[in-house]
C-alpha cells in the first residue's frame, strides 16, 4: 500500500529532521546554591555555550542536589545521565588517590597558592589523572579556604576531642579529624544542615559561601577562622561523550568552560570576604579569630596526616603543591 509507505517515509524524514535540528541537551548538575562560585560558573557556562552555539545546544543547570546529590552524581556521569558535574576535589578518592593532595590540612597558605599549584605542570597533569576511568577533567574551579565550625569554641585541637564532625567523602579528611581526637562521619552535602540541626554531628568544615548559602551558621554556635584547608572543584565530563562531540562543538564548549571557570574564580576571590561578613552580620554564630599560636597547634596536630598519605599521593605532587606557597 502506497499510503502507509509514504506515511512511514514522512515519519522517518521528520524523525531525521528532529534528530538533526534538536539541540544537544547538556545537563550540568551540582550540589550547592546558585549564588556560590560554582553555581555562578555553571550559569555562566550555560549563557556562553548557548550564545556560542545558538540552537545547537541547550544547557540545563541543576543546583542544590536537585538532580543528583553526592554519591550518585559520579555514577550518573559515567552512565551518561548527566554530562557535566563539578565535585569537590575531596570526592575523587575512589577514582584517583592523587587528588587527595588538595585535602591535606595546612598545605596551602591561601587560595592564591592553590591557584598557582593548579596552574603548574603538576597541577595540570592531575586534570588527566582519571582518564582511564572515563573521566575528562575540564578545569579546576575555586570555592575557598575552609573554616571549622561547632557548637563550642574550638581554639585548640584539644577542644575537638570527642566531637562528631561531618566530612566530605575523603579518607584524608577522616584522618585529619581523627588526628585531633574527633569522630568524623562522611555525609552527603544535602544532609549537612539537618545533621547539624539535629545533633547527628557536632561540627563541620566549609568555606564561607557554603556556610552562608546553606545556613550552617544558623545551626552552629561558633565558626573558627581556621583556613586550614581548601575546598575547590574539578569540572568534569564523561570522557566518551566529550570525545564524540563534533570538533567544532567541543571547541566552542571548551572555550565557554574556560571562560565560565574564570568567572566562577573571580566570584570566589571577590566574594569570600563578603560571605564572611554576611555570616558575622547575621549574628547567629560567633566568628572566632584564632591566634598564631592556636593555629600552630592545629597545624602541628594535623600535619602527620601528610606522611600517612604521601605514598598514595606521591611526594612529587606534595612537593609541587608546597612550592606554590610564597611564604
Ligand atoms: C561539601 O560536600 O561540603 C562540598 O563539597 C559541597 C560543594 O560542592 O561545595
Amino acid at each position: 500500500m502506497i499510503l502507509p509507505r509514504l506515511a512511514l517515509a514522512a515519519a522517518l524524514a521528520a524523525a531525521h529532521l528532529t534528530a538533526w535540528s534538536a539541540p544537544l541537551v547538556i545537563k550540568y548538575s551540582h550540589v550547592v546554591a546558585d549564588q556560590t562560585p560554582k553555581g555562578q560558573a555553571a550559569l555562566k557556562f550555560k549563557e556562553l555555550a548557548e550564545k556560542a552555539l545558538p540552537g545547537k545546544v541547550e544547557v540545563q543547570v541543576f543546583p542544590n542536589s536537585q538532580l543528583f546529590g553526592d554519591g550518585k552524581e559520579m555514577e550518573a556521569l559515567l552512565l551518561g545521565d548527566v554530562q557535566i558535574i563539578a565535585p569537590s576535589l575531596a570526592k575523587f578518592g575512589k577514582y584517583t588517590p592523587k587528588l587527595q593532595v588538595f585535602d591535606l590540612p595546612f598545605l596551602f597558605d591561601d587560595i592564591a597558592a592553590v591557584d598557582r599549584f593548579q596552574d603548574s605542570p603538576k597541577g595540570l597533569e592531575l586534570l588527566d589523572s582519571m582518564k582511564k576511568k572515563g573521566i575528562k577533567g575540564l578545569g579546576y574551579l575555586h570555592n575557598g579556604m575552609k573554616e571549622l565550625s561547632a557548637n563550642k569554641p574550638l581554639r585548640t585541637p584539644a577542644d575537638a576531642k570527642g566531637l562528631k564532625f561531618r566530612i566530605q567523602s575523603s579518607d584524608v579528611l577522616e584522618a585529619q579529624f581523627k588526628a585531633v581526637g574527633g569522630n568524623p562521619q562522611k555525609l552527603a552535602f544535602a544532609e549537612v544542615y539537618q545533621a547539624l540541626q539535629t545533633g547527628v554531628v557536632d561540627g563541620t568544615e566549609n568555606p564561607w559561601s557554603n556556610i552562608y548559602t546553606k545556613k550552617f551558621h544558623e545551626v552552629q554556635k561558633y565558626i573558627m577562622e581556621s583556613d586550614h584547608g581548601v575546598l575547590d572543584y574539578m569540572v568534569i565530563a564523561n570522557a566518551a561523550w566529550w570525545d564524540k562531540l563534533p570538533a567544532d562543538v567541543r571547541t566552542a564548549l571548551n572555550k565557554a568552560m574556560v571562560e565560565s571557570i574564570k568567572f566562577g574564580n573571580k566570584v570566589a576571590f571577590d566574594e569570600a570576604a563578603a560571605y564572611r561578613q554576611k555570616v558575622v552580620d547575621d549574628k547567629k554564630a560567633e566568628v572566632l579569630k584564632l591566634s598564631k599560636d592556636e593555629l600552630a597547634q592545629w597545624r602541628a596536630a594535623m600535619k602527620p596526616v601528610w606522611k600517612k598519605f604521601e605514598s598514595e599521593i606521591g611526594k612529587d605532587v606534595i612537593d609541587a603543591a608546597l612550592s606554590a606557597n610564597q611564604n
